[in-house]
């Protein structure tokens, strides 16, 4: 069992497609823990995405971030960081295999519907950052 944190991120809350979104995880077994919606702000966004600092998108992925209420939530199950990568598909969506989220749902790179932690030291950093 292993834990991991995804955010449904606002383009996600404002298409409608949050319940999609867990049945998706939920009919691939996975546990989903503690959804609750927020609104991040700047300095919030800001700290999560710290890694990107100083990157062309950073700017705007902290305006997107922080354009409207987004669900942290932890995933549980079975190698549940790289399935749920794998569930996500790539960043960009036209890159992304077909019936993945990103692929089904995402409109631009920069507007992808979803985050999902990339290692077991980010899951852990993230899932610390929304749950203490
Ligand atoms: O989210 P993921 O781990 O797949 O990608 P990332 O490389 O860690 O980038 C984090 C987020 O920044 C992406 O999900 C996009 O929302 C945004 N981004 C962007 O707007 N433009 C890029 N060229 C790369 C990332
Ligand atoms: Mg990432």
């Amino acid at each position: 069992m292993e834990d991991t944190l995804s955010i449904i991120k606002p383009d996600g809350v404002r298409k409608k497609i949050v319940g999609k979104i867990l049945k998706r995880f939920e009919d691939n077994g996975f546990e989903i823990i503690n959804p609750r919606y927020i609104n991040l702000s700047k300095e919030e966004a800001s700290e999560f995405y710290n890694i990107h600092k100083g990157k062309p998108f950073f700017d705007d992925l902290i305006i997107f971030m922080t354009s409207g209420p987004c669900l942290p939530f932890i995933i549980r199950g079975e190698n549940a960081i790289l399935r749920v990568r794998e569930l996500m598909g790539s960043t960009d969506p036209d890159e992304a295999a077909p019936e993945t989220i990103r692929a089904d749902f995402a409109d631009s790179i920069d507007s992808n519907v979803i985050h999902g932690s990339d290692s077991e030291q980010s899951a852990k950093r993230e899932i610390r950052f929304f749950f203490g």
